[in-house]
């Protein structure tokens, strides 16, 4: 049988990463919205770009209303969460928590209910505390709930880097760890440009600059569009992810994930390097950081934490 991904949110993160998934043609996709018949009609037009574009996996839509229709989501393998309000700008990720909680705790039951052996990945911000609050609520075991949020600001941090060298973007690594947000964790020693670690390439202002750009990135988007947030990157950063799932890649992608004592410490999800496959996160590497670094992992920590709180997890 074919495996099936369900996308929760048919907004243009949810839209474009069901257009992604369709597009890689190894998962029948749901699209799952509250507003009446748009996941429907987004799923639609999906279906009939599949003729031209080549793909032949089924995209069907679904609205929730009055309790009814999560069973379309039954026995999904994957669920991509990203139902929930954006920023406007001047907002920061952590004024959507109390909204966005109510959005994703109900999933979360939701998902355990119908999908008990999904892997979960989660985009609705403010993400790391989301994906702890999806975690405590479908009590899945930790490897099967997993953020999205270092693989789209390493990309940011990539593109900017290939833009200040003038090389390809194949050319540059780079790990952003840490919570998505202020409290980032964009790590210059392992950003290389063909091998060679930018700290060595650039003088600090220059770096310094680029971190800046990249730990505002989501802001960035979020001001020049003035409704709405970023949504081909996230959607791409997303679909990484579930390639490397449904492939069994393992991949070293940095994803939010529950720490137990890696990096020292304990209870709280935050953007680690993790390796992904069928199991999803099969490890979390442990890298050496410098006492700079492993701060700045604190302070994340501890962002999260102030956010679960506030959750009252
Ligand atoms: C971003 O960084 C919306 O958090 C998302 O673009």
């Amino acid at each position: 049988m074919r495996k099936k991904i369900s996308v929760i949110g048919a907004g243009k993160v949810g839209a474009t990463t069901a257009q992604r998934l369709a597009e890689r043609n190894y998962a029948d996709v749901v699209l799952a919205d509250v507003i009446e018949f748009v996941a429907e009609g987004e799923a639609l037009d999906l279906l009939e770009a599949g003729p031209i574009v080549g793909y032949d996996v089924n995209v069907a839509g679904v609205t929730i209303k009055d309790g009814a229709g999560y069973e379309k989501i039954a026995n999904s393998d994957i669920v991509v969460m990203t139902a929930g309000i954006a920023r406007k700008p001047g907002m920061s990720r952590d004024d959507l928590i109390l909204t966005n909680q109510k959005i994703v705790a109900g999933w979360g039951e939701q998902i355990a209910k119908h999908a008990p052996n999904a892997i979960v990945i989660v985009v609705t911000n403010p993400v790391d505390a989301m994906t702890q609050l999806m975690w405590h609520t479908t009590k899945f075991p930790k490897q099967r709930v997993i953020g999205q949020a270092g693989v789209l600001d390493s990309a940011r941090f990539r593109t900017f880097v290939a833009l200040e060298f003038g090389v390809s973007v194949e050319n540059v690594d780079a790990y952003v760890l840490g919570a998505h947000g202020d409290q980032m964790v964009p790590l210059p020693r392992y950003t290389t440009v063909a091998g060679v670690p930018i700290t060595e390439l650039l003088p600090k202002e220059k770096l310094d600059a680029l971190v800046k750009r990249t730990r505002e990135g989501g802001a960035e988007i979020v001001n020049l569009l003035k409704a709405g947030s970023a949504f081909y990157a996230p959607s791409a950063a997303v679909a990484a992810m579930v390639d490397a799932i449904m492939l069994d890649k393992k991949q070293v992608l940095p994803c939010i994930a529950l720490l137990e004592g890696e990096y020292g410490i304990k209870g709280v999800y935050a953007g680690v390097p993790v390796k992904l496959g069928t199991k999803g996160i099969e490890e979390i590497l442990q890298w050496k950081l410098n006492a700079e670094e492993q701060a700045a992992l604190e302070r994340s920590a501890n962002a999260v934490r102030e956010l679960n709180k506030v959750m009252g997890i």
